[in-house]
């Protein structure tokens, strides 16, 4: 079968389409003949071995796809001919794909293969941080960075779906406008994002959701409210900021990590239980990623250099189906 393999850790200009065995399920996985596959930042910086996971070279790039059982392992609760979502941390940039079923979830019927291959990894993170870790509740306010991102948007569509009232910031007018697109009401510019917060809310935020870290970390603390929480997803600039732990005593807040990939790890059940709570919001069209470009599967290089540039507006897909 045709792969996207990773030979060297020079950046995504260098991934390859290689020619590699197709996998074989084991017990309890499926063999997933992939649609689409999903473009996260983690391939980004796996191409540059930046990224937590490491994996030996070369290896098959990928963290999420979507497409239809083709074989299913003893004691599989899959079958052939089911529409799937997998959420892998490897191997989806291929043709076929062996998943777990813990790393496995049903598509509703209605939606659509290549939303679906959009959705583990931004909605079930999104779900880990306002439903899981920081006990959203209706009402109650969010400021989410990188909005326009696939992590970003995926969490002011959450936010939306939960009744929160949420606050995007985004770097440029056109990221802006796609978040507006997606119904939240407002929405401000990275650049002095603070003070149009104050305006906004007066009283400050009861969540901070921030996956860019770097330069704004400071001014996120300074935009909550008392008790309020700093959610930290990750760091899209590099840079690791430091906070000054008296900012956090002086208004009882928290800053709070969220690592959804660490949660699941130890517990078969737990990507199953979150996708049962959030099927209702995926079924009604909730939670639906903005498709930002469909490359064919043979142009990875140019999709994962898309989240390079920083110019992507929701989800970039890999059209893997026809290859
Ligand atoms: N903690 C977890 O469990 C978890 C799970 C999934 C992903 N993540 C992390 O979340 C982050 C975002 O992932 P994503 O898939 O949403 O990526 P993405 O689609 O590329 O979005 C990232 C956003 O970050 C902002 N940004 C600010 N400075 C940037 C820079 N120097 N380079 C690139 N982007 C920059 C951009 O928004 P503006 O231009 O509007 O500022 C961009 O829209 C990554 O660090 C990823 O590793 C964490």
């Amino acid at each position: 079968m045709k792969a996207i393999h990773v030979t060297q850790l020079t950046g995504p200009d260098d991934v390859k389409l290689a020619e590699v065995d197709p996998p074989v399920p084991g017990d309890r996985e499926v063999l997933i003949e992939v649609a689409y596959a999903g473009v996260t930042f983690p391939e980004l910086l796996q191409t540059r071995g930046m990224y937590q996971v490491k994996h030996d070279l070369p290896f098959v790039l990928g963290s999420e796809a979507a497409g239809t059982v083709v074989d299913a392992g003893p004691g599989s609760r899959f079958s052939v001919g089911d529409g799937v979502a997998a959420i892998t941390g490897k191997g989806t940039f291929a043709q076929y794909l062996v998943a777990p079923d813990a790393q496995t979830v049903p598509v509703p019927g209605g939606v659509e293969l290549r939303h679906a291959a959009g959705m583990p990894m931004n909605v079930l993170t999104a779900d880990f941080a306002l439903r899981l870790r920081a006990k959203a509740q209706p009402g109650q306010s969010v400021l989410i960075h990188g909005a326009a991102g696939g992590l970003g948007s995926a969490a002011v569509q959450l936010g939306l779906a939960m009744g929160l009232d949420v606050v995007g910031v985004v770097s440029t007018g056109e990221k802006a406008e796609m978040v507006r697109s997606l119904g939240a009401r407002h929405v401000v510019l990275a650049e002095g994002f603070k003070d149009a917060v104050k305006e906004i809310l007066p009283d400050g935020v009861d969540f901070v959701f921030d996956p860019v870290g770097g330069d704004r970390f400071t001014d996120s603390i300074r935009s909550l409210a008392t008790y309020g929480q700093l959610l930290v997803l990750g760091f899209t600039p590099g840079q690791i900021p430091e906070v000054r732990v008296n900012r956090l005593l002086l208004k009882n807040a928290s800053v709070v990590g969220v690592a959804w990939g660490a949660a699941t790890r130890d517990d078969d059940a737990y990507i199953a239980r979150q996708w049962e709570a959030v099927s209702e919001h995926v079924a009604a069209g909730r939670l639906n990623p903005h498709i930002h470009a469909m490359y064919p599967f043979a142009e990875a290089a140019a999709a994962i250099g898309e989240l390079d540039r920083r110019s992507v507006l929701g989800k970039v897909l890999l059209e893997v189906a026809g290859e």
